[in-house]
């Protein structure tokens, strides 16, 4: 008969524990010796989330504007604590509320002036100063990109670093929404050729601004017009590419989450895709780039 050994295995005092090292990349903080405790963290490339949170300051009240899981995902994979995320196309500011949130900092670009006063109001003195810095300036520009360098110079003294860590581009989905009648403005070029030259010269920018080595995200949908599909994602990943960023994934994200996406017309565009041939878009992209 076998037998047993009954005997316990003395209990290591917790204060005698060794404990392990942490193991991270470069670009976060995520420790790869606890990795089990990451669940919240996507790693998969189909990204549902049934509503929009509105904790931490987020509200609603800006048509186009991502929900801010999309950024809470981007700074878990993506960034470190106190890490510089730039965002070209700031809106309504959720990059940097989030950023704010969640220990990191943030320089937004917003073309429209009353929109980046207003947005300047979201966060405190305090935080004007040290977290979130909202510049009004045309992306596409030299002044723009001199006017993030200035701010990248300021934020970055500390830790002796001048560029941003993560890069953000969401940019207008060509002329689906009209945001100004700008002559800048991505929602306003005379057709979605201009629309991509536009959008090269802001990820350009871009480029130059961000760290060798880190994340861009690029955050866009696709359009229907003159009874085509317009694959405007896969027009500006091309332009990524051009410029040198490798791609490293293509996560399609459902928009039905988006609630203002849930339109009262349902049944009407239902009407419409069966008797016209085509589909109704129910996900955008979130395409991850990186710079090597
Ligand atoms: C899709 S929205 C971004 C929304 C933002 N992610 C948010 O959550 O609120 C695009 C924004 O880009 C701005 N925009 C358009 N052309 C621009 C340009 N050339 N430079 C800077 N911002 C621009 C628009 O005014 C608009 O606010």
């Amino acid at each position: 008969m076998k037998r047993t050994n009954t005997k316990l295995k003395p209990a290591v005092k917790p204060d005698l524990q060794i404990a392990k090292p942490t193991k991270t990349v470069k670009y976060n903080d995520i420790d790869l010796n606890a990795w089990r405790d990451y669940e919240h963290v996507k790693t998969d490339t189909l990204w549902e989330f049934p509503t929009r949170s509105r904790e931490g300051g987020h509200s609603n009240e800006y048509h186009g504007n991502f929900i801010p899981q999309i950024a809470q995902q981007l700074y878990e994979r993506f960034t470190k604590k106190g890490d510089i995320v730039l965002d070209l196309f700031f809106g309504s500011g959720t990059s940097g509320i989030e950023a704010v949130n969640m220990g990191r900092r943030c320089i937004g670009v917003e073309l429209k002036q009353e929109q980046a006063e207003h947005v300047e109001q979201k966060f405190t003195p305090e935080q004007r100063v040290t977290d979130v810095r909202t510049i009004c300036a045309d992306s596409a520009s030299i002044e723009g990109k001199e006017k993030v360098q200035e701010a990248l110079d300021i934020l970055g003294k500390e830790s002796g670093k001048d560029k941003a860590q993560l890069l953000i581009l969401h940019p207008p989905y060509d002329d689906i929404i009209k945001f100004s009648d700008k002559k800048e403005d991505l929602s306003n070029c005379a057709s979605t050729e201009d629309f991509y030259e536009l959008f090269g010269k802001v990820a350009k920018n871009g480029y130059d601004l961000l760290e060798k080595g880190r994340y861009a995200a690029l955050i866009i949908g696709d359009k229907y017009a003159n009874s085509q599909h317009i694959p405007l994602g896969f027009g500006c990943m091309a332009k990524m590419n051009e410029l040198g960023f490798i791609t490293k994934a293509i996560i399609i994200k459902d928009m039905q989450g988006n609630e203002r996406a849930k339109g009262k017309t349902a049944n009407l565009w239902r009407y419409r895709a069966l008797a016209g041939g085509f589909y109704i878009f129910k996900h955008e992209y979130v395409m991850l780039f990186q710079k090597v």
